[in-house]
This record gives C-alpha cells, structure tokens and sequence, in this order.
C-alpha cells in the first residue's frame, strides 16, 4: 500500500515514465497487434504478457497499463482488471470464482442488474444465490454452506443506501470458510472514500462510468484484487474476452486526476442538501449514510472517508401519476437519467412497490415516493431553488 495520501496518489498514480513518455499524462497507444522485433522479444513478451508486457492488445497497452497501475495504487491491490462496463465488471469478477453446483450470497440491497446476473445467467449454470439483509453483519455466518464460494456486497446499498457492517460480515465468513472470495461494488466509494481491500475484501469492484470517467461520456469497469485472487481473476477474465479501448482507460487515467476535488465539492453540496431536504415538512426521511437517519449510517462514520453527491429520500405522501409527471418533468437542473458520478445533477424516483418487486426478498418499509438524487458540481443556491419548486408543484397538483 502507498504511504501517500490519496490525493496525492490520484495526481501520481500510473504516471511513471514509461506510460508518460516525456508528457505529463500517459500516451494513448491504440494496438491490436503489437510488433516484436524478434524472436526473442517474442518469447520474452509471451513470458511477460500477464505482468504489463507489451503481447497482443487484449492484454492492454501502454495506456491500459498506466490506469490499472493506478487503480492497484489507490485501492491497494495485487492488480486491476479492466472491463467494458461497471455490469460487465461484476459479472466476470463472480464467474470466476464460481462452479456449477456453487452458492453465492448476494446482499439484498444490490444493484438491480447484478440481481438479475445471479438469477438470469448464474442459474443456467446451476449456481444458487441467497440474498440476504444488507444489515446483516455477523450473522452472515448462519447462511454459508459447503457449497458457498463467493459474497458479494454493495455498500451504500442501491437506490435504499443501507451501509453494511463490512468488518463484521468479513471476520465471520472467514471464520466459517477462509476461501469464500468476498467480492464488493464499491463504485459509491469509487474506491477511496472505502478501502476495501484494507476492510479483507478480496475483490473490489467499481462502475468506472460513475466518478472516476466523471463526465458521463465512457463506460468502463475495473476489478482491483487482493494477492490471493488476482491471477485467477485476471487470467478467466482475459478468456472472457474483457478489456476497453485504449482512449477510454485514457480519459479514465485523466478522471483520476480531479476525482479528488470532484468528490469533495458532491461532499459539500450533498450533505448541505441532505440536511436541507431532512428539514422539509415533506420529506420522511434522507437515506444519506453521512445522516443518522441512514440505515448503517454509524458503519459509515466508522468505515468511510467521506461521501458523495448520491443519496435518496423517501416523500410522507406517495405521488400520483400526475404528480409525478408535473414533479419531474419541470426541473431546470435535475436531468432524469440512469447512472450519476458525472458533474450534473440528476433525479430518478421510485414508487414503493416498483422498489419492492426488484428486491429479493420483496417488500419495503416506507410508503412514499423515493426520490434519488445525485448532486453534481453545480451552484447549490441553483439547486436547492430546484428543488424547492418541485415540492411547489407537488403541493399544486
Ligand atoms: C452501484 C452500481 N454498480 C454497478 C453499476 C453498473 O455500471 P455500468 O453502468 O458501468 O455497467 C451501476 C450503474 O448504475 C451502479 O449504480
């Protein structure tokens, strides 16, 4: 692990002179095929293909490389697998720790997409998931079988923010079976607010396309893994065909550099408007993990660095359809769209049973509308105007 301080490390990380070549950001070196020069160098890149070798442009280039350097830095790994999407990321990172006849445990509060992986494409191959209580912690234990071979979390949980009791979870599936793979999404974090590995997580997992690419332009996901896992990961998801183009590991290696500021200033304006939106006679409750009112939100206080500009609330009153239309349609800096880490502002909402029929164990604890909110780099005066008009239409309709 780096001794330096982390934003310092997404200033430094992956640019050593071999990636940089007399620039200050790594080239960007487009390649299928890569020439050896003679037989030799062939035999010799064979030999270094897996360990940042110039081989065939699968196996990354120069700018490939740069960025996964830079990922194993700041998240403190043995190496990082590169993969087109944040789903695609996940995905291969469980197949390859997983047989026919396995059982994963899958937290309930996960991504809906990884949900349908597990129910879709894991049980044609006859690998059963168990979803279980994001809250959990220990008791995890009690639901891991013989024929258990990965946990996976997400923490803050999806759409719902619940933040898990990472060090418990861990400590007891390593005492019931050490060679369970422990595999989290820890895209909320984009992997330095959560240090996964340093909490005994094998494998952390993020959607690239949120905070780190920053800008709503490029889908990527990375795969950074722990000494014990990195070759099995690495070398099944190579045969799995993954890997990006070199221009997008390049704007990924360039979102590093301002991911630290970026975050700082979702901090800001998130927690200002979480605690603005908590004081709203509207609202029952702010799943913001920085606020107590955040299931887990101690966890958060003891396990996180900070926070982001992702988080939702939960209206008193569940709205029409109408309402709904007249809430949404009419924001002038909130855009409705899938996905966040980018510099704007978005807003999706969820009616309470839409949530429950895609969480496992069906059902949830509120009554009203959840509304998401990711908070982007704009003036917070602008956006808290926003949304106060949109609590006006509410009352209007
Ligand atoms: C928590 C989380 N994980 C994974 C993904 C999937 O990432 P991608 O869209 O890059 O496939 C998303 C996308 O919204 C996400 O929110």
């Amino acid at each position: 692990m780096s001794s330096k301080k982390t934003a310092t490390a997404l200033v430094s990380a992956g640019r050593s002179k071999r990636y940089t070549q007399g620039s200050v950001n790594s080239v960007i070196q487009r390649a299928s095929s890569l020439i050896f020069e003679t037989v030799a160098d062939k035999k010799q890149a064979t030999l270094n293909r897996a360990k940042s070798g110039l081989f065939y442009g699968r196996r990354g280039t120069l700018t490939h490389f740069s960025f996964q350097d830079a990922m194993t830095e700041l998240e403190g790994g043995a190496g990082c697998a590169l993969y087109p999407c944040g789903a695609a990321a996940i995905a291969n990172a469980i197949l390859s720790f997983v047989s026919g006849g396995d059982h994963v445990l899958v937290t309930g509060s996960v991504y809906e997409p990884t949900q349908a992986f597990c129910d879709n494409v894991l049980s044609k191959f006859n690998v059963t998931t168990r979803y279980f209580d994001p809250l959990i912690g220990a008791g995890i234990a009690d639901l891991i079988q013989e024929n258990t071979k990965v946990v996976f979390l997400e923490s803050p949980g999806s759409i719902t923010m619940e933040v898990h009791d990472v060090p418990a979870i861990v400590s007891a599936v390593r005492r019931v079976n050490p060679d369970i793979v422990i595999i989290m999404d820890n895209t909320w974090a984009a992997g330095i607010l959560f240090k996964a590995l340093e909490f005994g997580i094998d494998i952390s997992v993020q959607s690239g396309t949120k905070y780190i690419v920053g800008h709503s332009d490029a889908m990527l996901g990375t795969a950074v893994a722990n000494a014990r896992c990195w070759d099995q990961l690495r070398e099944h998801s190579y045969l799995m065909g993954q890997m990006v183009d070199a221009d997008t590991a390049y704007v990924a290696s360039r979102g590093l550099r301002t991911l630290g500021v970026r975050l700082k200033q979702h901090q800001e304006s998130s927690l200002r408007i979480a605690h603005w939106l908590a004081a709203r006679p509207e609202v029952a409750v702010v799943n913001h993990p920085a606020l107590p009112s955040c299931k887990g939100h101690a966890f958060y206080v003891r396990d996180f660095t900070g926070c982001n500009g992702l988080f939702s609330f939960v209206l008193k009153q569940k709205l029409s359809k109408e309402q709904l239309s007249d809430y949404l349609d009419n924001f002038a800096h909130f855009s409705m769209a899938y996905s966040w880490g980018g510099f704007e502002s978005l807003i999706l909402a969820n009616q309470p049973e839409d949530l429950a029929s895609i969480r496992p164990a069906g059902g949830v604890d509120f009554t009203g509308t959840l509304i998401r909110l990711h908070i982007g780099l704009e003036d917070c005066d602008d956006l808290i105007d926003d949304l106060t008009a949109g609590f006006n239409r509410i009352h209007k309709v």
